[in-house]
């Protein structure tokens, strides 16, 4: 044996023992089989919608190549291949959760009502607000009127209803549209910036949460609700350089954002004792990347794959794009991230989602 690979292996094995030693877990297999979800039900924005914008706005001038570039086909997804999503709904042995827009496609392993552009402040809060969506009027209030649909045309018997959704994972986020549109109202306009969005926040969140709860009330135990990332890191499309040049009021924001969430699952959860939440950190999950992100073998923290200054939307006509999204950690200029990316940060936020739903925990299953 060469000294090069013993030293090596003398790395590896305490390397191997180091991770043992601070995770004494990580022999058990980190997904979410031992749940047993029959189905998985989905809302959000565009960090997770699998093909609802693209149904509900088909064109022949958009969605096309090279979204899903990485994966051969375009699927209506803002990424070159997979969600977050996916890899959830690939870690619980289910199939991907399926746009609920897309009529021909399967909903019997659940529904994604995620849509692209979207946030949590439903209309009324809105006009109240004075926060303006541009790209989309399903909001999560619309999304949960379309969810209560499904269940009516699905489920005739209450009791097999309220079983199935018992058995079913739920899972939900969104924020960064609705901070990203606010403006312009009397409100808040002469307000700092940070005291701006601390004013809406709690209304933001409060939809989440009021969701949350009415998926409970239904007979949801186990529900998974994700953070916001970095929004002052987006701006993909302006920064020709390979650094990374964040805003930091807005990423300060986020945080708050983030940090009020854990609270109130917290809360929840002293609530409703015989459910559980568990907080996927996209934060962290980013945050891991961005630490590293060379020896990940990316090359651009910041600058988008797909997209320039003067188009701003990936898979239009015109817009142009990379050779290589591995070497890119945003997808697109409006911030998405590569599938790459994506699944870095799956890798970093699935430990907590294990450990908190707590499936094979035999002394919680009552
Ligand atoms: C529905 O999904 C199928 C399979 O992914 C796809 O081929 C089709 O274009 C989608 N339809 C719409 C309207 O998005
Ligand atoms: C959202 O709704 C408003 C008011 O009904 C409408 O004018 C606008 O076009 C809608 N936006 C989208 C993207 O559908």
């Amino acid at each position: 044996m060469s000294l090069w690979f013993e030293s090596r292996l003398a790395t590896l094995s305490s390397l191997l023992l180091l991770i043992f030693l601070v995770h004494p877990h990580s022999c058990k297999a980190v997904d979410l089989k031992p749940c047993g979800f029959q189905a998985i039900y989905n809302f959000g924005d565009s960090l997770s919608d699998t093909g609802n914008a693209m149904a509900e706005h088909p064109s022949p001038h958009a969605w096309h190549y090279p979204l899903g570039m990485t994966i051969g086909r375009a699927t209506g997804r803002a990424c070159d291949g997979l969600l977050i999503i996916d890899h959830i709904a690939e870690a619980t042995g289910l199939p991907f959760c399926n746009p609920y827009l897309n009529k021909s496609l399967d909903h019997s392993k659940g529904a994604n009502f995620a849509v692209g552009g979207t946030g949590l402040l439903s209309k009324e809060e809105r006009a109240e607000w004075n926060v303006n969506f541009v790209w989309s009027n399903d909001s999560l209030d619309v999304q949960l009127r379309w969810f209560d649909q499904h269940l009516n045309d699905n489920f005739k018997d209450e009791k097999a209803r309220r079983d199935h959704l018992k058995s079913s994972l739920f899972v939900i986020g969104g924020g960064g549209n609705d901070y990203g549109a606010m403006g312009g109202s009397p409100l808040y306009d002469k307000l700092p910036y940070i005291e701006q969005k601390k004013l809406i926040m709690p209304v933001v969140v409060g939809a989440l949460v009021d969701a949350v709860k009415k998926f409970i009330s239904y007979g949801a135990n186990k529900v998974i609700a994700t953070g916001v990332y970095q929004g002052g890191c987006i701006g993909g499309c302006k920064v020709t350089d390979k650094g990374l040049h964040c805003w930091e009021p807005t990423n300060e924001f986020h945080k708050l954002h983030n940090e009020f969430l854990q609270r109130k699952l917290q809360e929840l959860g002293k609530e409703y004792p015989d459910a559980r939440f568990a907080y996927g950190d996209v934060w962290g999950g980013a945050q891991w990347i961005w630490d590293r992100y060379q020896s990940l073998g990316f090359v651009y923290p910041q600058k988008a794959c797909c997209g320039d200054k003067d188009h701003m939307y990936c898979g239009m006509d015109g817009t142009p794009w990379c050779s290589n999204p591995n070497e890119h950690v945003f997808w697109d200029c409006p911030g998405h991230f590569t599938d790459k990316s994506y699944r870095y940060m799956y890798q970093q936020m699935i430990p907590r989602i294990v450990e908190e739903l707590q499936c094979d925990d035999k002394k919680n299953e009552l």
